[in-house]
This record gives C-alpha cells, structure tokens and sequence, in this order.
C-alpha cells in the first residue's frame, strides 16, 4: 500500500570527518583537534534520516562508491527503515566532509564530492515520484539533475522542496518549479547578490512573488520567517545550549517536508521543525543529532 505521507528526498550522501578544535582557522591557519570521528553525513541523507524520524515514510535517492566510507555513510539510514532501492554505486569514492567545529558550535565544512557527482535523475522512476506528496532537493548533486526531476515532478504535479543549500546559482526555470524554498541567512544573501542582507524580509518577498513559491528563511537561534501563500508566518526558536549545529539545516528540511507530506497545519509543521532543528544544535555530529518524533515537543 503507498503511503501518502511519502517523503523522496534526492540529493548527496558523505562521510563527515568531524574535528573539535578551540576557533575555527583563518585563512593559512593550521588548527589542532585532539581526535576526529568519522560518522555518517550529507545533506540529502541527513534530510532523509530526518524526514523518517518525523514519522514519514521516506526513499532516498543517491550514489556511494564501492569503498568502506559507503557502507559506514548508509549505516544510520538503514537501520531507521529509508528505502534505498534506488541507490546507484558509482566508480568515484562515497563522498567526503570535512567538518571543524569550534567550541561555540560553529562549523566550516569542505566536501570532496566523489559519488555525488554520478547522482542522475533517470534513477528516480516515475512510479516513485507519482507516489510521494514531496520531493525534497539540495545543492550537493549536478544541477542539471535537480532541474530535470523539477520538471518532472511539475508535470505529475508533485510538491518540491528545494534547499538552495550549499548556495549557488539556480536557473529561474528550477525556483518557477518548486513550491518550497528553504534558506538561510547565508543563501539569502547569495540570492541578493552576494552582499550581507539587512532586509531579509524584502528579499524573501521578492522571491515569493518573483517565482510564486513559498519561502521559508531560517534564521538561526532567531527562529525563522516565511512567506506561505502571500502571508506571513514567524517563528521563534526555544532557547538550547549550542554544540554543534551541524546538520540543523537538514534536520529542519526533512521535518518540514514530513510535515508537509502529513499535511500538517503549517504553522505547526514549521514550529515543529524549528524545535527538531533547536535539538539537533544541542547534540554533536549530523545523523546522530537528529531527534526522534517522540522527542520533539510542539505546543
Ligand atoms: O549540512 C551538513 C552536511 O553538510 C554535513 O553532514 C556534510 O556532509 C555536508 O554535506
């Protein structure tokens, strides 16, 4: 039977090498962690993870090479019951992150893309698109890709979600094809033309009306505003002890796009994920910080 609270999440798989260090370095630096640990990553797999413990029956389409980080990045998405049917092996290496993270929290990331680089919509079939309520994309697989399943999934009339996430630029055809786009401070400002944005509010508005999509910017600890269906919507983000908010972003996607696919109250669906992102920054790593459902408070 098909679910109709399915959740296809298409996009990148690594393994993060995770270094503690005191500050993060400057340009030339050298900086000294005491261990690293390697654990599972990546932005379209940590969405996915995180769509599934929201409670969304979620497939995830990818590519590893044939290498032991492969079969370590798929470890935490396996085990959470993410259908991987359509996963492809390439000949490159299973992506790669480097991830420092200083004693705030804040983290400077570097991926080696390897297999994502092969990742190609002809491995999403159309049976699997007709049977999701949201297709979730980000930034970390050719673009070229996204834009084909976008206008794939417009002419079977399936929601997208897309994270302009990491931010590059996008034809105006793939925004006019999606019905989401999620942000933050740094891809806002991308989008305005690379500058610090003061008005982020205007900026989001400009997008929403330019390509007739609802816009989500999140804005870190202040929460995060969006514009849905012309109106606006904020949302302020409870107060957490930060440690690492790697993979927060992510965390934030898949629970929106699990709330979206449930047809949740939007409100509720964005405040959700706002409290599962909060949870993610209180805990180390990406797919270990990602909260269950039953561990996600909402009013
Ligand atoms: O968004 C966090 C992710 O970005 C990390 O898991 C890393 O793999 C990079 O893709």
């Amino acid at each position: 039977m098909t679910s109709i609270s399915r959740v296809l999440v298409f996009g990148s798989t690594n393994v993060d090498l995770v270094m503690r260090v005191a500050a993060l370095p400057v340009s030339g630096e050298t900086v000294l962690a005491d261990e690293y640990l390697a654990v599972p990553g990546g932005k379209g797999a940590n969405q996915a993870l995180a769509a599934c413990r929201a409670g969304a029956t979620t497939c995830f389409i990818s590519a590893v090479g044939n290498d032991d980080h492969a079969r370590l990045a798929l470890t935490e998405l396996e085990r959470s019951g993410v259908d991987l049917s359509g996963l492809a092996q390439s000949k490159r290496n299973t992506g790669c992150a480097v991830v420092l993270v200083d004693d705030a929290g804040r983290n400077q990331i570097g991926v080696a893309s390897g297999a994502n680089l092969d990742v190609h919509a002809g491995q999403v079939s159309n049976e699997q698109l007709q049977s999701s309520s949201v297709l979730v994309l980000q930034q970390e697989v050719p673009a070229l890709e996204n834009l084909q399943l976008v206008r794939r999934a417009q002419q079977l009339k399936i929601q997208v979600l897309y994270n302009l996430a990491p931010a590059s630029n996008v034809p105006d055809e793939l925004l006019a094809g999606c019905d989401w786009l999620v942000v933050n401070q740094v891809e806002v400002s991308f989008l305005a033309g690379g500058s610090h944005v003061d008005d982020v509010e205007k900026i989001a508005r400009k997008l929403s009306d330019r390509h007739r999509l609802n816009v989500v910017v999140t804005l870190g600890d202040k929460g995060l505003i969006a514009i849905v269906n012309g109106d606006w919507l904020k949302q302020a983000a409870p107060l957490v002890r930060v440690r690492d908010t790697t993979g927060a972003g992510d965390t934030f996607v898949g629970y929106l796009a699990a709330g979206i696919a449930e047809f949740m109250p939007i409100e509720l669906a964005l405040g959700r994920a706002v409290e599962a992102a909060s949870i993610a920054c209180s805990r180390m790593g990406a797919q270990q910080s990602i909260p269950l459902v039953d561990d996600v408070v909402t009013d």
